[in-house]
């Protein structure tokens, strides 16, 4: 059988120059060159090295995407030849991500936020404004783009050879300073735009005198007490020297001195727990696959970062990429990882070319390769971008997505630590779960348990959003209570009143303003039937309209839901439909009954969805009926 491909769809020289830069030149007739009839006469070579390429699906589509703008049926015909991927198939990956076309579209695509944070900065309008004046098709809603502290957030997909794709936040139609550069995106539009790809964020936020910062407590005098944060708008993210200056690659010397036995036993002292959402003990993840007689062992770096109203990961991997770096060697050395991948949100431009930066320096120094530190341990780091979908940071949605697949979720068991990427053992671990491994390893384990409470150790990151004086990223020992946290962050502007708490993000839940003084803690927020998740705190006052809140996350969870298992697929459209039938004031039959339905598919989801999305997607939309009454007003 051979592959299938588009009848009389070839690739252009611009669409296989794009695709060559990423798989290389090709071996010969088997995998998309020409044939040579002297070594190719009377077999094939190469179509064992092509399969096993497929892993460079996903990167191949984004070079197509990048160039061209969109994939075309010949382009898709190339794409498979190099890799020897059934057309069909790759063209359900293709299809699977809302950042990759396969039908013609604009160069410049605008993705406006709509989601919960910016929804109270202004977002809808101005993606209504937008419309009005660029290309009808040009202009998208987007689910949250990970810069809620400077809502209401835009993102420009740019193609073209050279062109690149960046970020305003906050976007307004008449910023109050001239414009010094052409904006890029159309003729009046968000002419901020400009201003984003050439400046660093701090030039930026002193060009826009917004006085924005994402992690307000780095701009206080007791900066030196944050351990996660300390770096952050001090150390030049560009610069391997900076970065040592600022105390970086100290804990890397320190890790080999322990030794890989040592860094766990470190680790499990530290009691540390996942920061991605699940809380699962980092120390057990990595003995785990210390232990497992499999090779090669893999390293995931987790920065899908796409829970709504979540940031912190970018904020670490744009101002310290070096410190994310760093920390991956060292869970790697621990668990006898040879590879490591860092998967990145495809809405993360600036994350991206500032972990790329920061990965090619590190190498460069030898502090990845080969020989990291010339102490025979080997050790390097790949960037994977994803492209729009926010299952992917679903662990085993994450590895089908770096092996070139869709990125659907797979059953456990078996478990990552046994069967992850690639079928062999892996740690997989969220951003700011690694970067605390350094102060595990330069101040003990022991030490670092003594941080926040008994059972929730260490420093933690809050994501603060929405009717907040000064919305960021905060670091705190875990502990303080919710109202203790949103008064950090300045309390809620203009003397008004708390009307409800997202926490967790979607996939959390409402809290109340009788709930503020619950504890942040796994153990203090699970007492109230709450959970910490990825560390949202988003506050809405009592002009807050959170009947649109409440259907922007039923959107939001039938949007997202991968399909592939029906609880969820169907769950998650049932659930919104009630939503708005509660929202007209229709209920089908009464309250009561759309009531006892929303918790029958609730239930049906928990139970039977092969992954947390459909477990959890209607935790706030039960709370906020139930607990704030966001449909009986
Ligand atoms: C729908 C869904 C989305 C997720 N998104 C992320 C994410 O963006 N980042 C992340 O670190 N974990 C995410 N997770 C959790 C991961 O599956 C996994 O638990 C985590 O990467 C493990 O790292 P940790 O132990 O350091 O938290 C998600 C889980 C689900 C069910
Ligand atoms: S629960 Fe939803 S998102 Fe998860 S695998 Fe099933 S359909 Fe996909
Ligand atoms: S960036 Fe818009 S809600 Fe997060």
């Amino acid at each position: 059988m051979d592959l299938h491909l588009i009848p009389g769809a070839e690739a252009s020289a611009e669409e296989r120059a794009a695709v060559d830069q990423v798989a290389g030149p090709a071996i010969g007739g088997w995998d998309g060159g020409p044939r040579r009839p002297e070594t190719e006469g009377h077999f094939a070579a190469g179509g064992h090295a092509a399969r096993q390429r497929r892993h460079l699906l996903l990167p191949v589509l984004w070079a197509v995407q990048s160039r061209v703008g969109w994939i075309s049926a010949g382009a898709l015909n190339y794409v498979c030849q190099r890799l020897s991927v059934a057309p069909a198939d790759a063209y359900g990956v293709a299809t699977f991500y809302a950042m990759l076309s396969v039908a013609p579209q604009p160069k410049t695509i605008v993705h406006v936020c709509d989601d919960l944070a910016c929804r109270l900065a202004g977002g809808p309008g101005l993606l209504a404004e937008l419309k009005k004046t660029l290309p009808a098709d040009s202009v998208r809603p987007s689910p949250c783009l990970g810069l809620c502290e400077r809502a209401p957030a835009v993102l420009f997909q740019c193609a073209g050879e050279g062109a690149k794709d960046y970020v305003v936040a906050p976007a307004t139609l008449a910023p109050p300073h001239p414009n010094p550069l052409p904006p890029p995106g159309g003729e009046g539009v968000v002419r901020e735009s400009a201003l984003e790809g050439p400046l660093s964020p701090r030039e930026r936020d002193r060009v826009r005198g917004t006085g924005s910062v994402s992690a307000p407590q780095t701009q206080d005098a007791r900066r030196d007490a944050l351990r996660l944060l300390a770096r952050v708008g001090h150390v030049d993210p560009a610069s391997l020297e900076d970065y040592r200056a600022h105390g970086g690659y100290r804990a890397l010397p320190r890790a080999v001195e322990l030794g890989p036995e040592g860094v766990l036993r470190e680790t499990l002292a530290s009691k540390l727990q996942g920061r991605g959402g699940a809380a699962f003990p980092a120390g057990r993840k990595w003995d785990a696959v210390a232990k497992q007689p499999a090779r090669p062992h893999y390293l995931v770096c987790n920065a899908d970062e796409s829970e709504p109203g979540t940031f912190k990961d970018r904020v670490l991997m744009e101002e310290d990429p070096f410190a994310v770096v760093e920390a991956m060697t060292i869970a790697a050395f621990a668990t006898g990882c040879e590879q490591g991948y860092l998967y990145v949100r495809g809405e993360y431009p600036l994350a991206a070319e500032r972990i790329a930066g920061a990965v090619a320096a590190a190498r460069a120094a030898g502090l990845l390769g080969e020989n990291v530190l010339g102490r025979g341990f080997r050790f390097d780091v790949e960037l994977r971008r994803g492209a729009g979908a926010y299952i992917c940071g679903e662990e085993t949605a994450l590895f089908n997505s770096i092996e070139g697949f869709r990125g659907e979720p797979r059953n456990k068991p078996p478990f990552p630590v046994e069967k992850g990427l690639f079928g062999k053992p892996t740690v997989i671990n969220n951003v700011e779960t690694l970067v605390n491994v350094l102060p595990i390893v330069l101040e003990g384990g022991e030490a670092y348990a003594a941080i926040g409470t008994a059972q929730s150790t260490g420093p933690k990151l809050f994501c603060l959003s929405g009717n907040v004086a000064r919305p960021g990223v905060y670091e705190v020992p875990f502990g303080p209570t919710l109202r203790q946290l949103i008064d950090l962050a300045g309390g809620v502007p203009d003397g008004r009143a708390v009307r409800a708490v997202l926490l967790g993000g979607a996939a959390g839940s409402f809290v109340t303003p009788a709930e503020l003084d619950v504890p942040l803690t796994f153990e203090g927020t699970r007492a109230i039937g709450a959970s910490l998740g990825s560390g949202v705190v988003m506050v809405f006052d009592d002009r807050a309209d959170l009947r649109d809140a409440v259907r922007r996350i039923a959107a939001f969870f039938r949007d997202e839901s991968c399909g592939q298992c029906v609880p969820c697929r169907v769950g998650t459209e049932r659930q919104e439909e009630l939503v708005g039938r509660l929202d007209a004031g229709r209920p089908l039959k009464g309250s009561a009954e759309e009531d006892a339905l929303l918790d029958e598919i609730a239930r049906a989801m928990k139970d039977a969805s092969i992954c947390g999305l459909g477990q959890t997607a209607s935790g706030a939309i039960q709370s906020a009926i139930r607990k704030l009454g966001v449909f009986s007003a």
